[in-house]
C-alpha cells in the first residue's frame, strides 16, 4: 500500500449540512455514553459522500470536534482504511483489487486497463469522470478479478469486460453489476455442484416430514438481539486523553 497523504490543495472551510447533522448525531445516540467515538466510521464517510467522494482536512476535523476526539486520531482513521479518499476522486472512482486471489486471477491485466484507459493512479481524468486506486481485498475473492466502482462490484472480469464497463460509464450507460459472466452471485460456474438432491429440501415443505434439527427444543427458542449482551463495556487505555471518563 502507498503511502496516505491529506492533498496539498484544500477547501478552507467544512460544515455538515443540516441534514446529515442530524443523520451524524443520530449515529452518535447509538452508543454508551463515552464510546460516541465508535461513530467516527460511518460520520467520516458522511462527510466524504457530502465532499464528492473524498475527504479534505476540515472535514476531518469537523468529525473530531464533533466525536471529542484529537485530530490525529481521526487522521489516523482516515488515512488507515483506503474507502477514505485525501484527495478529489473521478465521477466514477474504481477501487482495483490488487490482492493474491485476483493477481491470481488475471487482476493484472485488469490494471493495464486502468492505465490505458483512466491514467496513473490517483489522478483524476481531464473530464472528471474517472479515477483509480489499487486496494487490499475487497472480500469478493470467490468472483475474482474484481473490481469496485462507486458502491457497485463488478467481477469476474477480464480485462474485454471491464473495458465495456468503463466505455458504458464513460457513455452514460449504466452497466450490469456482479459476476460478468454466466453466474449467480459466488454460486459455482454452471450451477450449483452440492445439496443438488431435492429430498434434502423436503423438510422445508409443511407437508414433508420434520428433522431431527426442528426437534431439538433448543432450536426453536427466540435468541436474543444480536447486540444485546451481558459483557462489561472494555475500559479505555490508561493514558487515553481522549475519552472523556479521564478528564
Ligand atoms: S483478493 Fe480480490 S477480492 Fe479478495
Amino acid at each position: 500500500m502507498s503511502v496516505r497523504r491529506l492533498a496539498e490543495r484544500q477547501p478552507p472551510s467544512f460544515a455538515f449540512t443540516a441534514e446529515n447533522l442530524a443523520w451524524a448525531k443520530a449515529q452518535i445516540d447509538k452508543y454508551p455514553s463515552g464510546r460516541q467515538q465508535s461513530a467516527v466510521i460511518p460520520i467520516l464517510w458522511r462527510a466524504q459522500e457530502q465532499c464528492d467522494g473524498w475527504l479534505p482536512q476540515k472535514a476531518i476535523e469537523a468529525v473530531a470536534e464533533m466525536l471529542g476526539m484529537a485530530k490525529i486520531r481521526v487522521l489516523e482513521v482516515a488515512t488507515f482504511y483506503t474507502m477514505f479518499n485525501l484527495s478529489p476522486v473521478g465521477k466514477y472512482h474504481v477501487q482495483f483489487c490488487g490482492t493474491t486471489p485476483c493477481m491470481l486471477r488475471g487482476a493484472d491485466g485488469l490494471k493495464k486497463v486502468l492505465h490505458r484507459l483512466i491514467g496513473e493512479e490517483n489522478e483524476v481524468t481531464a473530464d472528471g469522470k474517472f479515477s483509480w486506486l489499487e486496494v487490499e481485498c475487497l472480500g469478493a475473492c470467490v468472483n475474482a478479478p474484481m473490481v469496485q466502482i462507486n458502491a457497485d462490484y463488478y467481477e469476474d472480469l477480464t480485462p474485454e469486460t471491464l473495458m465495456q464497463i468503463i466505455n458504458d460509464l464513460s457513455n452514460g450507460k449504466a452497466p450490469k453489476s456482479g459476476p460478468q459472466i454466466d453466474r449467480q452471485n459466488s454460486a459455482p460456474i454452471g450451477g450449483p455442484t452440492t445439496l443438488t438432491d431435492p429430498s434434502l429440501y423436503e423438510d422445508s415443505q409443511t407437508s414433508g416430514p420434520v428433522s431431527a434439527a426442528l426437534l431439538d427444543d433448543d432450536a426453536k427458542k427466540p435468541g436474543k438481539a444480536a447486540n444485546v449482551h451481558e459483557a462489561p463495556i472494555p475500559k479505555p487505555p490508561v493514558a487515553d486523553a481522549t475519552d472523556p471518563r479521564q478528564k
